[in-house]
């Protein structure tokens, strides 16, 4: 009798092994490896079984790299958020993996973007494993969208799946929501385990790419691995999308991390409310929020995400630590880049906060990749162990190095007319940048953060004047003479003199 074999697969990963272990060797996840059957072609499966299947191989044409390439055809969504980062539209015979936290918003987005494109014309087939064709219609009807043509159906068979969309003809558009709840006879283990995943995805992106229709599978990224993550998919698909949020904020950035038809620095920003997602146009405004600006430790990034550029405010708070290793807090930024901020501003700049926690935060639940942001990043920290706070209408850009200097960055004058669009009237950039901002905001260039630190302990955190009204800036002398906040020596402050 053939011995069964079985093989261990992580589900968060997909690494296999041939013994169990409580921490994949992967990726490091705790209780995420789980037995899986192997189908006599994993880890164990002897040369024997490879000759059974060995066949013949087919000889296929090989082409050159002139030839003719089409420009892709596009299924235009007319949703501007979502099609800015599919790059321009679902591209037909694609398939994209759309992921995100469960209760984000996917379903919702997809049942949208589903209506719309039927509505125009399109052939869309909505699939859904997760709920019951009356739970989708309800939803449908609630945000407007029940008289929309899609056809739907609530199916897990990827056989069955299969059959019926090659029975019919062929959609532009095929949702399958979600990749986890499907499963396919091809795999013997359990629905929504590494194994089924991975073999319901390669059934599914086949189908597209012989039919020519878009297919779009939704995967749920679940922390503690106990749901197969759409990690072993994302190598197989052409684009992944992640549509990311904070539960509890009303809005939600579509971002592509991968896409082979278009750029992966575009986001999409879309506001929940009680009528579906809306389209955010101007995020700006949004991430800015309600601002006062009195308060220290607040500093207006101008960004810029993908084409378009985006202001967003960074809040420091600096504060003695009552613990042996002060703590660390960062939100949407990357915590070894402040790390870095931080130590260049105790090397270059007399900015000592190693008894200090520092937490960091970026408003509106946005995160930040771009190293543009040390200048502001580093402003709101300044302003906050200082307690001065930084003027209204001012905005900071630049990277700093790790000598202190601070760097000029790409596309300076599109993120200065954004920022005087909003009524910014100056700010702190790149020395380097100044000469191709082409603004009549009144910005000033810093070559060293040591000359923002200086400015800004001045009581003028922009390269303008400083404001005739002291009280402004909210300048708190008492608070800190009285203590000691984490400013040993700070530049421009003359020994003995006053402020
Ligand atoms: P859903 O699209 O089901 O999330 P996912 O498919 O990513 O799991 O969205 C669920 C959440 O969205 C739910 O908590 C309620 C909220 N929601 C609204 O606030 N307004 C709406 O109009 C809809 C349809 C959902
Ligand atoms: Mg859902």
């Amino acid at each position: 009798m053939a011995k069964r074999s079985s093989r261990f697969v992580c589900q968060n990963c997909g690494t296999v092994t041939a013994r169990w272990a409580g921490r994949c060797d992967g990726c490091g996840e705790w209780n995420t490896v789980s037995e899986e059957d192997d189908g006599g072609s994993g880890v164990g499966a002897g040369p024997r079984s490879i000759a059974v299947t060995a066949r013949k191989g087919r000889v296929f044409p090989l082409v050159g790299l002139s030839g003719e390439a089409k420009e892709a055809p596009r299924i235009v969504s007319h949703m501007p958020e979502l099609d800015r980062v599919t790059g321009g539209g679902f591209v037909r015979g694609s398939a994209v993996l759309i992921g995100g936290d469960p209760g984000i918003g996917k379903s919702t987005l997809l049942i949208q973007a589903a209506a719309r494109l039927a509505a125009g014309g399109h052939r869309v087939v909505y699939v859904s494993g997760e709920e019951a064709v009356a739970q989708v219609r309800l939803r449908a009807e609630r945000l407007g969208l029940g008289g929309a043509p899609v056809a739907l159906a609530a199916e897990t068979s990827v056989e069955d799946i299969l059959a019926t969309l090659q029975a019919g003809e062929t959609p532009a558009l095929v949702v399958v929501d979600s990749i986890q709840t499907l499963w396919t006879e091809t795999a013997e283990s359990a629905p929504g385990t590494v194994t089924q995943v991975r073999a319901a995805a390669q059934a599914l992106i086949r189908y597209a790419k012989a039919s020519g229709a878009a297919v779009v599978l939704v995967g749920h990224v679940t922390k503690d691995g106990q749901i197969a993550g759409p990690r072993v998919v994302e190598h197989m698909v052409d684009a992944v999308l992640y549509f990311e949020g904070d539960g509890g904020d009303r809005f939600r950035v579509l971002r592509a991390v991968k896409n082979r038809f278009g750029a992966t620095d575009e986001i999409g920003v879309f506001e929940m409310t009680g009528r579906g997602l809306e389209e955010v146009a101007n995020p700006s405004e949004l991430f800015l929020g309600e601002r006062d600006g009195k308060a220290p430790g607040a500093a207006v990034f101008a960004g810029m995400e993908g084409s378009r550029p985006l202001l967003v405010e960074i809040q420091a708070l600096v504060a003695p630590t009552s613990l042996g290793t002060p703590r660390r807090a960062v939100v949407g930024w990357d915590g070894s880049r402040l790390s870095m901020i931080l130590a260049v501003l105790d090397a270059h700049c007399g900015v000592r906060l190693s008894s200090h926690d520092v937490y960091l935060n970026v408003a509106g639940g946005l995160r930040i990749q771009e190293p543009a942001a040390d200048l502001a990043v580093a402003a709101a920290l300044v302003s906050s162990a200082t307690g001065v706070a930084l003027p209204r209408n001012s905005v900071y850009f630049g990277e700093v190095s790790l000598s202190g200097s601070v760097r000029p960055v790409a596309r300076a004058e599109q993120r200065l007319k954004e920022a005087e669009r909003l009524g910014f009237t100056g700010g702190l950039v790149p020395a380097a940048s100044l000469g191709d901002a082409g603004t009549t905001m009144g910005v000033g260039g810093v070559d060293a953060l040591v000359d923002l630190v200086a400015r800004i302990a001045a009581g003028t955190g922009t390269g303008g004047q400083p404001p005739a009204d002291r009280g402004a800036v909210a300048f708190d002398r008492d608070r800190r003479a009285a203590g000691n906040r984490g400013i040993e020596r700070l530049p421009g402050r003359q020994a003995g003199g006053s402020y």
